[in-house]
């Protein structure tokens, strides 16, 4: 028995009706379901559609449901076509006819839009936790790191010395906007669909102000026909998780270079990593490779979306369906990968002796160069004096260290004897200024920006006034 049988005369054959049952994945917005349920019960009684009785009748009915869904998981079961007709289901075994009119004035367009919205903004906020505690992950390393100083590449050729602080740090920044990116899926998704109707809104004197407050909204959909068309706000949050997944994508890639035996600069802890079934000496950054590989999944999901999307006529259409797995399986995607990079970058140990070797020699040369610069060459010029310098260190496999007090002179009048003392890893990163540089006061003062930062997402983190 479907919510909609009396308009047939035969029952549905099975291959088309179990083609589109959606209650294997969407009995997850059981909770929101109820939730979005209670509230609109609480309107057709406050409307005066409903008599006092009936609305307690039913309150108290989705209530005993909700506990006992929450109770056991098995009880979220049957031969429903979607959560929606699940709960009015129990809901007329339990309370008899009743139950058969909460659906008065009420369409699932706008109830599972509704759900969805609903459910985005209960878990979010567990998403953007797990990205604060990796972000904190990043900021301990960077405590750890102190003024251990590696290389930064571009083009993944050695480029300038920077601290192991300001690198870590730079990650943290990247999640950082990942954790804004969601919160605004969050808003996006704030606006109550209920009063839409199927399409066209409600004939009943429902108090929507009222009704968003009860569910915790802070507005409602400007339009009821773009509310049962659109589902821009599942792509928002889509876009949110696989820009979230490209950065630990793009972090877990850096990990797996700089823990391999050619860079050597962290050591993957054994804890983080698995074995080869035939090679003996393999330690390879298994979970790394998964969350690179996950992002693929992630932005497929995004994509897959916005291809349903586009030559939707306006309205509902069926296919909006789809728009919940793509949304539980991101979610699921991103927390879990949010979760093996904290354990894998809370358990590196860097190996100081081999990053400050790799950041020290010919990527000084910017240095070198601006040194000239201090003393008024010009810096088209220094760059030419530097080129021509590094060009003759390269053929004599030597670097700026080991150059004479002559060669120095050679190359340019204007080094004096202080000018080896400015080609040291550790002067490149004191002479840089600006606030996002990573000169050393600078990095201090980011780590207790981002320290406080971690301290105040962490502890504001909240679920919205959810009603029940
Ligand atoms: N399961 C449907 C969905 O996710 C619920 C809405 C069904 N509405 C309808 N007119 N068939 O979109």
């Amino acid at each position: 028995m479907t919510l909609w049988s009396g308009r047939f005369d035969t029952a549905p054959d099975p291959a088309a009706f179990d083609f589109g049952v959606s209650f294997g994945f969407d009995r997850a917005l059981f909770e929101d379901d109820v939730a979005g349920s209670l509230a609109w019960a609480d309107a057709l009684g406050a409307a005066g559609v409903l008599s006092e009785s009936d609305t307690r009748a039913i309150i108290d009915g989705l209530r005993a449901i909700l506990e006992e869904g929450r109770r056991d998981p098995a009880y979220l079961a049957g031969p429903d076509e979607d959560v929606h007709s699940f709960v009015e289901r129990k809901l007329v075994e339990r309370i008899g006819d009743a139950g058969r009119r909460l659906h008065t004035g009420r369409s699932r367009n706008e109830q599972v839009s509704l759900d969805l919205r609903l459910y985005l903004r209960r878990r979010i906020p567990a998403l953007q936790a797990a990205l604060a505690s990796l972000v904190a992950a990043c900021a301990d390393q960077a405590e750890r790191a102190g003024s251990a100083l590696m290389p930064s590449y571009t083009h993944l050729r050695r480029a300038q010395p920077v601290l192991v602080a300001h690198y870590f740090l730079g990650h943290a920044a990247a999640l950082r906007r990942d954790h804004g990116r969601l919160g605004a899926a969050a808003e996006e998704a704030d606006a109550l669909t209920l009063g839409s109707g199927a399409v066209a809104g409600t004939s009943y004197p429902i108090d929507t102000d009222r009704l968003a407050r009860a569910l915790g909204f802070s507005r409602l959909v400007r339009n009821s026909l773009d509310a049962s068309s659109d589902r821009d706000f599942v792509a928002s949050f889509l876009y949110a998780a696989a820009v979230a997944m490209v950065h630990l994508s793009r972090l877990a890639e850096d990990l797996i270079i700089f823990t391999g035996e050619e860079h050597g600069f962290f050591n993957l802890a054994d804890a983080s990593a698995t074995g080869s079934s035939m090679m003996p000496q393999k330690k390879n950054p298994d979970p790394l490779e998964l969350v690179r590989g996950k992002a693929g999944r992630a932005i497929g999901r995004l994509t897959g979306w916005l291809v349903t999307m586009k030559g939707l006529p306006s309205g509902y259409n069926k296919d909006l369906q789809e728009d919940k797995e793509a949304v539980f399986d991101a979610e699921a995607t991103l927390l879990a990968s949010l979760g093996a990079t904290r354990a894998v970058v809370a358990r590196l140990s860097l190996d100081a002796g081999r990053t400050e070797r790799a950041a020290s020699g010919l990527l000084l040369a910017t240095d070198v160069a601006d040194y000239l610069v201090a003393r008024g060459m010009p810096f088209r010029r220094a760059h030419e004096v530097v080129g021509a310098m590094v060009r003759r260190l390269l053929a004599e496999g030597r670097d700026f260290s080991q150059l004479t007090r002559e060669e120095w002179r050679e190359a340019s009048e204007m080094f004096g004897a202080d000018a080896p003392r400015a080609a040291t890893a550790l002067a490149s990163v004191q002479a840089r200024r600006t606030p996002q540089s990573t000169n050393p006061e600078a990095v201090r003062v980011a780590l207790e920006e981002c320290r406080a930062w971690v301290g105040t997402v962490l502890h504001s983190e909240n679920s919205f006034p959810y009603p029940t």
